[in-house]
């Protein structure tokens, strides 16, 4: 299954990396990573919440700043939004939508990710 962001119509090819196992990550619960994308080392986050996945580079849209609280704590306490650790800007999980704080209005960067036998993929 294929969880393209809103902006990403379709691909003319897949190349993708295997990031974890779908048992990896709690529900709710986010895991960081460090991958190269086009030949940059980027760091990305994956949230898991009510069995669906979700992948969004670590950049906030206010400052640009990593957003986790701790290493792999993206959520806020009751684990219903992510939640920026700088100035608390909070997102929704499934959109990415910052929905208070100061880039209201503004949203994270989804990744395409994919999910085969257990395994997350990161489709670029
Ligand atoms: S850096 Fe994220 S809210 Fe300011």
């Amino acid at each position: 299954m294929l969880y393209y962001p809103p902006s990403q119509a379709t691909l003319s090819y897949v190349v993708s990396h295997i990031l974890c196992k779908t048992t990896d990550i709690e529900d709710p619960g986010s895991k960081s990573f460090e991958v190269k994308i086009k030949r940059k080392t980027q760091s990305i986050f994956l949230i898991h919440k009510n069995g669906n996945f979700f992948a969004y580079y670590n950049k906030c849209p206010h400052t640009g700043a990593s957003l986790e609280w701790q290493e792999d704590q993206f959520l806020d306490l009751d684990k219903e939004l992510i939640q920026c650790a700088t100035h608390d800007a909070l997102f929704t999980i499934d959109s990415g939508e910052c929905i208070a704080g100061p880039c209201s209005g503004d949203s994270l960067q989804a990744l395409t990710i994919s999910i085969q036998a257990d395994e997350i993929h990161l489709v670029l």
